[in-house]
């Protein structure tokens, strides 16, 4: 008998974090039939990535309204997947990171008694506002989960600190690096997104989301733009795809529409993205995945937050936290863009957050658990990368 694997996710990130896990456990079609359910957290940002990885959900909740509330995407999730639950009846349950479709999708297999794997478990920033909500949905998802794939020893020893015991963790790296490697090594001509660059300037890529950066730190950070978009007007191009939210899509367009040397795109597909990654200078965000991903293509990142649960970065010298603070992100970035050894500096580091084997980790400690594998995988060693 097959066992019933069912996948849950609602957003971008979650998504892309979520394919390689999906591909690998659709590699043991004798042994596991994956399922997938979608929240339709995201909606337009969500089907980017299902189109771009041909993955065919079975079930879609479509919960997603405009300028929702956390509470509509908890309530909308439970309601709607504790009847699919009680239909397939699956084995395990996987969720992957800190949204409110994790914790949502997370209490609703708990309430049904299925056993949860939690991928991406053990990061924190110990601070409960920040970020908001997603520490707290971590966390809880961490007292739910059976199972728990955390991505790098500090969100093992994280968890450990939490009394989690150590034979349910597994050390896997990010899956994000799966997705990250399995699509910069895809040929891509960025002519192909309509976005004029000029080669003869540095790009400067930014984004941003954060529920803590809405409001105030979000027209900081526009301000901060603004004035280096200005100072350096010959040399460089900020290119910012605008993420759907209204309350950031507002006011970013307010502030930065009409800025020669400042390119508002809508979100890109996973594919360009990456390549406009491997394409640029610097990059400044508040992600959580372009953190992960940046390092490992060997580019500097500014950090526009107070904390983070992604230390290792920071540790390793490829990134730097700047806050909110417009002062700040332009001192950094002026900094980045103007001193040639200040920017070696930040792009020669360690990459400490996978390997591209997290999936195939994870789906092995999956069949060992219902007793078909032998023996559980090795667990993920950070290495050295090669500067690009
Ligand atoms: C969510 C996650 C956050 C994650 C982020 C990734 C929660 C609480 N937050 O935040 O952890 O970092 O996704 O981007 O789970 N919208 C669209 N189309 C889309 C996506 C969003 O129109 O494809 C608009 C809708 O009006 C929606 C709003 O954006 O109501 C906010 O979306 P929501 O998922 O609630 O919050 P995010 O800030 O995207
Ligand atoms: N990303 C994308 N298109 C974009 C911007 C980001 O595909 O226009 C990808 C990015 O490479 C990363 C993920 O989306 O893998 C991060 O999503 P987001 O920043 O929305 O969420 P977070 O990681 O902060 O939860």
């Amino acid at each position: 008998m097959k066992k019933k694997l069912m996948f849950v996710f609602g957003t971008r990130p979650e998504a892309i974090k979520m394919v390689p896990v999906i591909m690998a456990c659709q590699k043991q079609p004798d042994h596991l039939n994956p399922i997938i359910v979608v929240t339709g957290q995201h909606r337009q940002m969500l089907d980017q990535v299902l189109r771009l990885f041909a993955i065919k959900p079975k079930y879609d909740l479509e919960i997603m309204s405009d300028n929702q509330t956390l509470s509509d995407i908890v309530n909308r999730t439970l309601t709607g997947l504790t009847k699919i639950i009680e239909r397939e009846k699956p084995d395990m349950l996987l969720v992957q990171g800190d949204t409110s479709t994790a914790f949502a999708a997370g209490l609703a297999a708990f309430y049904q008694k299925v056993h949860i794997g939690h991928v991406e478990a053990g990061l924190r920033t110990f601070d409960k506002w920040q970020p908001y909500p997603e520490e707290i949905n971590r966390k809880l998802l961490t007292a739910l989960a059976d199972l728990h794939f955390a991505p790098t020893q500090t969100s093992v020893d994280n968890l450990v600190a939490e009394k989690v015991s150590r034979e349910t963790i597994f050390l896997t790296g990010n899956s994000v690096i799966d997705a990250l490697l399995m699509t910069a090594e895809m040929d891509y001509d960025l002519a192909k997104t309509g976005i004029q660059l000029d080669p003869t300037r540095k790009l400067v890529l930014v984004t941003c989301h954060r529920r803590e950066n809405l409001g105030p730190p979000l027209e900081n950070i526009c301000h901060a733009l603004l004035q280096l978009a200005q100072v350096h007007v010959a040399s460089i191009e900020i290119v910012l795809p605008v993420h759907r939210n209204p309350q950031v899509r507002d006011v970013i367009k307010k502030l930065l529409g009409k800025v020669a040397n400042i390119k508002l795109v809508e979100p890109l597909d996973y594919e360009p993205f990456v390549h406009l990654m491997k394409a640029a200078y610097i990059i400044l965000t508040d992600s959580g995945g372009v953190q992960e991903e940046a390092p490992a293509l060997g580019k500097p990142v500014l950090v526009m937050r107070e904390k983070t649960e992604r230390p290792e970065a920071v540790t390793a010298g490829t990134v730097k936290l700047v806050g909110a603070d417009d002062k700040l992100i332009f001192s950094e970035a002026n900094e980045l863009l103007t001193d040639r050894a200040a920017y070696d500096r930040m792009s020669q580091a360690v990459n400490p957050y996978g390997d591209g084997l997290a999936a195939e980790r994870i789906i092995r400690v999956i069949l060992y658990r219902f007793g078909r594998a032998n023996s559980k995988p090795a667990e993920f060693v950070a290495r050295k990368t090669v500067k690009q």
